[in-house]
């Protein structure tokens, strides 16, 4: 982490104390850390333990001594800002854009990843205004870390310690040491759903939102990788400016953009909801509610996948995705094989807080020769990192 800028913000926790450890674990490891602190967190821990770790002036206030602290410069110098820990409050502050203080006005300023580590008592962790607030900021792309289980400082068990200051550095370190991994391969990534037109205003489509391919997308950008995004009907964009986004709407055209982009690929995750099927023919005018029933005709689409499967060189990667309701191993191994993927990515509607119109997902990745690596429930951007972090042990051979 030789020479990475990292600003460190401390909120009013008890966990504060092991902030004093993060610090001096960065600045070892070779960052040049900047302190920010809420005035709660001077309760806790002193700002002199932290300027004497960080060999800096530490920022508690938008104005000391007169002088103004620029938080937009600072929010501009950083190259990650970890908050850690980061209480209930400072959670919603930054989840709702309240910069009262040094903490969230760089926050709100800083255009570098942010990564949290919430530290609470376990009741409130749980609390849906936590919970909420936390799907904000992960909706806004911010990183969490997973809390800790164990004693809280109230003397109750449960959910809600900081991550250890040894895990936020070991998530620094492998934050940085992806970045420009994947510089020089071009990657392509199918998101979205697709929306077969039944006439010039209805359509048959799925519930995809194509987040996860997104963030996807955004996640190989970031480490390097020139990424072509095809990309079904959707709100969502991805949020990095270097991604090559190609948006399309039917299954057609999403095979003809493929198509086109695939052969110079060095490797593909198709991640989008193609429909199976569309309708032969699509009304010119709006259908007319006549009979008591009506028909359509429905014909394939063609397998995206399978037809890059089939034309795949030896040196391409492709990865697949498979959403199952039931005889989930089975099926996505019969999916493996038939589209001829390198790895395949497994979730299952049966589990809660996975698959569509959810932040989160919970995925098994399946290699060939049935090795199985099972995944807790994570934030879709933390997923992301996950699936890379496999495309890298092919790609990168
Ligand atoms: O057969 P099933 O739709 O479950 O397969 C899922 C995998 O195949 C996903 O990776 C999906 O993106 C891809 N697929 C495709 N074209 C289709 C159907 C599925 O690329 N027409």
């Amino acid at each position: 982490m030789q020479g990475k800028k990292i600003i460190l913000g401390i909120s009013g926790s008890i966990a504060a104390y092991k902030a004093a450890t993060l610090c001096r674990l960065l600045v070892k490891s070779g960052a040049d850390v900047q302190v920010l602190m809420t005035e709660n967190a001077a309760s806790f821990i002193s700002p002199l333990t932290l300027s004497t770790l960080s060999k800096k002036n530490v920022f508690s206030s938008v104005v000391s001594e007169s002088a103004w602290n620029n938080h937009v410069e600072l929010g501009l110098w950083a190259d990650l800002f970890i908050v850690a820990p980061a209480t209930a409050t400072t959670i919603a502050k930054m989840a709702h854009g309240i910069c009262d203080n040094i903490l969230t006005a760089v926050y709100l300023s800083a255009r570098c990843p942010v990564c949290i580590a919430p530290a609470m008592d376990l009741d409130m962790w749980k609390h849906k205004a936590t919970q909420r607030n936390i799907s904000l900021l992960l909706e806004s792309g911010v990183m969490q870390l997973p809390v800790g289980y164990g004693e809280l400082a109230s003397g109750l068990y449960g959910e809600g310690r900081m991550a250890e200051p040894e895990e936020i550095v070991a998530f620094a370190e492998h934050f940085f040491a992806s970045e420009n991994q994947f510089k020089g391969k071009k990657i392509l990534v199918t998101a979205g759903p697709t929306h077969e037109p039944l006439d010039p205003v209805r359509f048959i489509g799925n519930r995809s939102t194509g987040k996860m391919g997104i963030a996807i997308a955004d996640e190989l950008s970031r480490r390097g990788a020139e990424v072509n995004l095809v990309l079904g009907p959707t709100d969502l964009q991805p949020k990095s400016k270097n991604v090559r986004t190609i948006k399309v709407s039917t299954g057609l055209e999403m095979y003809d953009a493929t198509k086109e982009v695939f052969p110079e690929c060095d490797a593909a995750i198709f991640s989008a909801a193609v429909a199976d099927y569309r309708p032969l023919y699509a009304a010119t005018c709006k259908i007319k509610k006549e009979g008591e029933s009506m028909e359509v005709q429905l014909v394939k689409n063609p397998d995206i996948a399978a037809a890059m499967g089939k034309i795949k060189k030896p040196s391409q990667i492709t990865v697949g995705f498979a959403l199952e309701t039931d005889q989930e191993l089975e099926n996505a191994k019969t999916k493996l094989e038939k589209k001829n993927f390198d790895f395949i990515v497994l979730n299952s509607l049966k589990d809660e807080g996975a698959g569509f119109q959810s932040d989160t997902n919970k995925i098994s990745i399946i290699h060939r020769g049935n090795k199985i690596e099972n995944y807790q429930l994570k934030s879709k951007e933390n997923v992301a990192v996950d699936i890379a972090d496999a495309l890298k042990l092919y790609l990168l051979k």
